[in-house]
């Protein structure tokens, strides 16, 4: 049986990975051990999993204890590339989440250590298993709007979910590389698998004016704050899994789940607007926004044989898309207006993409059509626009990913 270990023990640590693989996946696959820089958080794992998983203290002499054939890496971004990297000098193939990395120079460092490792590295694109982005897959596949010349995309994030990366690590650069790199490394993924193509030019506008020092009224986490019970944004912390998970282990390193996100701190953008070029030609216009008053995305794409578009809300808001919610609809040049039936989220975490993935990561992938797997190409190529997005806000140019990658 494989032995697995995994570093990053937070919410996605443990949900998506040490507590499922312990109660689903224990036929076939062995949790050997955790690490985490918080060891109160790590010790958890055993609780949530249901058994009991040995904790290390320091993550080199767990691998050199367990000998593991993969790891798993779910720490916070900016740390990925450093696990990865000491996991497949020890020898181990990893599954590490999405984004990859955070900087084009930590990406290059991933691809040189797989090559040199011989080792395989899986970026977790789980969106890509989502039943309804498959079936926008195969369409495109299956040319029936013909060579896609451009793209037309907007994703939408509510003040629930947008707010949440206001409050924790993710809003310093340096931890997430902003959201255009955190968050948009999906939807920039989705596309780059939707069109099989490489982004090779990006120019972005972006702001930060709905988070950050935007109200007088701000203090510094939502537990103590003397605003809580006029704030909007209130969160409360002792709700599980948070009383657990954070605020039971702040004490070790700070960790504050509940910051405010009206905090000065805060350098990463609320709202981004990027343009991409592609190698075949395709130009794609996206935007992100973290404030909406609703939750979901839109896209169309436009080819050479017609036009397909899509609207996806988030469950929370599914009445306000009455008639285009989770509808495929395809317009030919006979004039024809073609709605496809669509399938349905399933159970679990992501829509069921979760699940789906997590079988074929632990039990094995046996045929994979529409390349669902991804690996360290995705992984760069998805952060690639993200990164080259940031600079070009910075620098205030048009900026090439061909400056930082080698092919
Ligand atoms: N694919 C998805 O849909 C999805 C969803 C959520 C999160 N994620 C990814 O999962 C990762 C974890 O996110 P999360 O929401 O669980 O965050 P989290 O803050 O809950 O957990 C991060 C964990 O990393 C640990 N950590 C931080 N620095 C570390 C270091 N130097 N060494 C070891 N451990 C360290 C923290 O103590 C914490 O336990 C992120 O990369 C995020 O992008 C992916």
């Amino acid at each position: 049986m494989k032995k697995f270990v995994q570093v990053g023990c937070g919410i996605r640590g443990i949900e998506g990975y040490a507590e499922p693989i312990l109660k689903d996946f224990s036929e076939h696959i062995e949790m050997c051990g955790v690490y985490d820089i918080n060891p109160k958080r790590a010790a958890l794992v055993s609780h949530y999993g249901g058994k009991d998983v040995p904790v290390f203290d320091d993550f080199d002499e767990m691998l050199s204890s367990v000998k593991p054939d993969t790891v798993i890496v779910t720490t916070k971004d900016s740390m990925h590339d450093f696990y990865v990297i000491k996991a497949l000098k020890a020898g181990c193939d990893v599954i590490v989440e999405k984004p990859m990395t955070t900087t084009f120079e930590k990406a290059n460092a991933i691809k040189a250590a797989e090559k040199e490792s011989g080792k395989t590295v899986t970026v977790v694109f789980n969106l890509r298993y989502l039943p309804f982005f498959a079936r926008v897959k195969e369409l495109i596949k299956s040319g029936v709007i013909g060579d896609v010349l451009s793209v037309h995309y907007e994703w939408l994030l509510d003040t629930q979910h947008g707010a949440d990366y206001f409050r924790r690590w993710h809003r310093k650069r340096e931890n997430s590389g902003s959201l255009l790199v955190h968050k948009s490394t999906h939807h920039f993924d989705l596309v780059n698998w939707f069109l099989e193509d490489d982004p090779i030019a990006v120019n972005a506008f972006g702001s930060r004016k709905y988070y950050g020092p935007t109200r007088e009224k701000r203090s510094q986490r939502c537990l103590t704050c003397p605003y809580k019970k006029e704030c909007e944004f209130y969160l409360d912390i002792n709700q599980p899994p948070m009383d657990k998970l954070y605020l039971a282990c702040e004490d070790v390193d700070g960790y504050y789940r509940d910051s405010c996100i009206f905090s000065e701190e805060i350098d990463i953008e609320d709202t981004v607007s990027v343009n991409v070029l592609y190698k075949k030609g395709a130009v794609m216009s996206y935007s992100l926004t973290a404030h909406s008053p609703y939750e979901g995305l839109r896209i169309a794409f436009n080819g050479t044989d017609g036009r397909l578009e899509f609207c996806k809300l988030d469950g929370r808001y599914s009445e306000f898309g009455q008639g285009i919610n989770n509808v495929i609809t395809i317009y030919n040049r006979s004039g024809e207006k073609i709605t496809i039936n669509t399938p349905q989220d399933l159970p679990g975490g992501h829509g069921g993409a979760d699940e789906k993935i997590r079988e074929n990561l632990f039990i094995g992938c046996k045929s994979d059509p529409l390349g669902q797997m991804a690996d360290v190409r995705a992984g760069m190529m998805s952060i690639g626009i993200g990164m080259a997005a940031n600079i070009s806000m910075k620098e205030n140019r048009r900026v090439y990913l061909s400056e930082f990658y080698d092919d």
